[in-house]
């Protein structure tokens, strides 16, 4: 082979013709005739392919043979002006290298089945894809992009730990950690299970969420960002849940509650117009492919104000709906947790835009959200999105310890486990805030997938955790 360097598909496609040139990738496509091949090839770099041309006489028969859909291959040649249509140069192929070949009656993206639905079936494979491909970039860019964001805004990226025994949303569905050996669990005095034997020397499990840990950061820094993967041990099968999911979590001191939406806000506006700015061939492609509607709900969403409402006026609008004639499957009333119907509701049909809830019954949010002086409420937040209801939760924190310490008191929570973090609280304690964006539900919205399972590379849900 030549002593040329490779270059990559996107950078060959904006290259000026006339220049001899590397490419390495798959074969996406392969046609032609006797005389002429034309091989369609795709390195990952862009959603796009580089056409090879091949002049049959110049290479031997059994070369075509051997290149099949899926095969790797190194292709020399001169980058042309091309004369079909749909690109602007092409490879006049000189040299041709299989790397690897790919056995047409054994691969499986070779079957006429490309559903989301059969490619769950052959994941390990599905990456290859042109759909999976793209989903990959713009994950990649929309990480880049949060990353970016919260840099040029002077926060500290904190890295909280994936192992803890502390449940910070009080919801008990946590993965247990444990090295104890399960056919033999050592006992305590009283017949429980005796984890000063276990490997930390107490009972841990796998984080929901990095939040009680980012608050000893952001009342140390100021303003803090976490962004790790998070798990959830709730049965719920559903496209908009997973067991491992990414989590965004900034938490800043001295923000309260309409501080802490204004950042919601700007965070999720600037992400989709990054998208919008940088993935727009990936975007293109995704919306020919599973969503007519994406590029106008994305931009949608960057335009224009987030209607802000609190959970009693939305609960109002529901119930009115109800009456209206409006059905959906579970009931709603003051008190209760909002399904995602209600939430697409309040988004897709009343408002027509985003929404961000505030001010949510105490009985339904977690133990350390600011309490409203109304005694019922407390100062959360959700922003919901379009398609996909809710895509970040947050609240101001309590930041007084006696009413922090009475609330954990009341919903019977250990405070022995959290002396930690209530000492935030004890020592130069300030009003804070934060929020978590599922960077799943994100992509969903960026992607126009309707299912989280197609957003991460290796998805894991109830009865599921393959490689
Ligand atoms: O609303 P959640 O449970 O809030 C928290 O965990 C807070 N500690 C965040 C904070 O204030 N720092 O979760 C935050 C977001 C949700 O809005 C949703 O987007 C996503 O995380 N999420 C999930 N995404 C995928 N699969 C699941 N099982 C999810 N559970 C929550
Ligand atoms: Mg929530």
């Amino acid at each position: 082979m030549s002593t040329l360097k490779r270059t990559k598909i996107k950078t060959l496609l904006a290259m000026e013709p006339g220049q001899q040139v590397l490419a390495k990738g798959w074969v996406r496509t392969k046609r032609g005739n006797k005389q002429v091949k034309f091989i369609a090839l795709n390195d990952g770099s862009t959603i796009n392919n580089i056409q090879v041309v091949a002049d049959a006489s110049l290479f031997d028969e059994d070369l075509f043979r051997r290149i099949t859909t899926g095969a790797s291959l190194a292709v020399t040649g001169e980058l042309t002006e091309s004369q079909g249509s749909g690109q602007a140069v092409e490879i006049q192929a000189r040299e041709i290298e299989v790397l690897g070949e790919c056995d047409p009656m054994r691969f499986p993206l070779q079957k006429k089945d490309t559903s989301l639905e059969y490619l769950r079936t052959v994941a390990h494979m599905r990456l290859r894809t042109n759909t999976f491909g793209a989903v990959l970039r713009i994950r990649n860019a929309m990480a880049f992009a949060i990353h970016k964001f919260f840099n040029e805004k002077g926060f500290v990226y904190l890295h909280t730990p994936l192992i803890t025994e502390s449940d910070a949303e009080g919801a008990g569905d946590m993965f247990q950690v444990t090295t104890l050996d399960l056919k033999n669990i050592p006992l305590d005095k009283k017949g429980g299970v005796d984890f000063s034997r276990d490997f930390f020397g107490k009972k841990t499990s796998l984080t929901v969420s990095g939040q009680l840990e980012g608050e000893l950061g952001a009342t140390a820094v100021g303003e803090i960002y976490t962004f790790g993967p998070t798990f959830r041990a709730e049965n719920s099968n559903t496209p908009r849940h997973l067991a491992e999911f990414w989590m965004i979590e900034p938490e800043m001191a001295f923000y309260d509650i309409k501080d802490d939406m204004d950042l919601a806000e700007e965070f999720v506006k600037y992400l989709v117009q990054y998208a919008l700015d940088n993935c727009m061939d990936d975007l293109l492609f995704l919306q020919s492919k599973y969503d007519e509607g994406l590029v106008e709900r994305m931009r949608g969403v960057t335009g224009i104000t987030f209607e802000r409402v609190t959970y009693t006026q939305a609960v109002e609008i529901l119930e009115k709906a109800v009456a209206d004639g409006v059905k959906f499957e579970f009931p709603v009333h003051w008190g209760t947790d909002f399904q995602s119907e209600h939430e697409r509701y309040l988004v897709e049909k009343y408002f027509g835009k985003p929404v961000i809830l505030t001010d949510f019954p105490a009985a339904i949010k977690a133990f350390y959200m600011k309490q409203n002086d109304d005694g019922k409420t407390v100062r959360g937040m959700d922003v919901l999105f379009p398609k996909i209801g809710e895509i970040i939760g947050g609240s101001e924190r309590e930041a007084s310890l006696e009413k922090l310490e009475r609330r954990i008191d009341e919903l019977g929570m250990s405070r022995k486990n959290l002396e930690w973090y209530i000492d935030t609280r004890r020592y130069g304690t300030v009003p804070h805030s934060g929020f978590g964006l599922g960077f799943e539900r994100l992509l969903l919205f960026v992607t126009g997938m309707a299912n989280i399972r197609d957003v991460i590379p290796f998805p894991r849900t109830p009865k599921n955790a393959e490689f």
